[in-house]
């Protein structure tokens, strides 16, 4: 993929993603009707850089092209949404979901079915109508949900195990599932401490 390739790749993209946010910060100010309560904690957002997308296309055995890009991966477009706990992840996924312009491309629950090395979070890919002078294609966007404490875990998780020794391995994976029921435990009794006016 040559440069010029992938800056004219990602336009779309970028409006799509730029859509979410903005629905998203709605979303933040009305799903409680109370201010004091938003359940957004903060927003990131990225674009998955040139080197990326080629090395993830290489990965799968795919020449790294830009038909293979839009055909094949589904996060060019990202965002992270961090909310403070599990009951604003859901009342704020719904709420998206409910929006008829965007289409559910693919779900992912780690919440509820946390992965084997304790990771949590709740990925959805959303395609996003974008409108052309002559016709309209979807556009995915990866939303990945977590709450502040999820997120801790995965930050560290994703620091200490890349640059992971292999002679320490076992005891470091044990300790990073006990961490993630630990954190979950403690975020479950914030959360009971905490009001609700929805
Ligand atoms: P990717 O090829 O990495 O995009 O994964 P996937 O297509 O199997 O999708 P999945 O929804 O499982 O993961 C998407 C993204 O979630 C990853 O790119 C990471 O940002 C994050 N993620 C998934 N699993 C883990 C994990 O075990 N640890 C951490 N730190 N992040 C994870
Ligand atoms: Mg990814």
């Amino acid at each position: 993929m040559t440069n010029e390739q992938y800056h004219s790749l990602i336009p779309p993209y970028h409006d799509a993603m730029e859509l979410i946010l903005t629905r998203l910060e709605m979303l933040n100010h009305k799903v409680y009707d109370c201010e004091d309560l938003q359940p957004i904690h903060s927003i990131t957002s990225r674009i998955k850089e040139k080197d990326s997308i080629e090395k993830k296309l290489e990965k799968q055995n795919m020449p790294a092209s830009v038909r293979n890009a839009k055909t094949t991966l589904k996060d060019i477009a990202g965002v992270r949404v961090i909310c403070f706990f599990e009951r604003d992840i859901r009342q704020l996924s719904e709420c998206l979901k409910k929006q008829s312009d965007l289409v559910i491309i693919r779900e992912k629950d780690y919440i509820t079915t946390p992965k084997p090395n304790g990771y949590r979070s709740y990925h959805l890919i959303v395609g996003v109508p974008i409108y052309y002078m002559d016709g309209m294609e979807y556009y995915p966007v990866e939303i990945q949900f977590r709450t502040i404490s999820m997120d801790f875990w995965a930050a560290m998780e994703h620091r200490i195990c890349y640059k992971s020794q292999p002679f320490n391995e076992i005891e470091m994976r044990n300790a990073f599932l006990q961490y993630s029921e630990i954190l979950e435990k403690m975020e479950k009794s914030f959360e009971a401490y905490s009001e609700n006016c929805s």
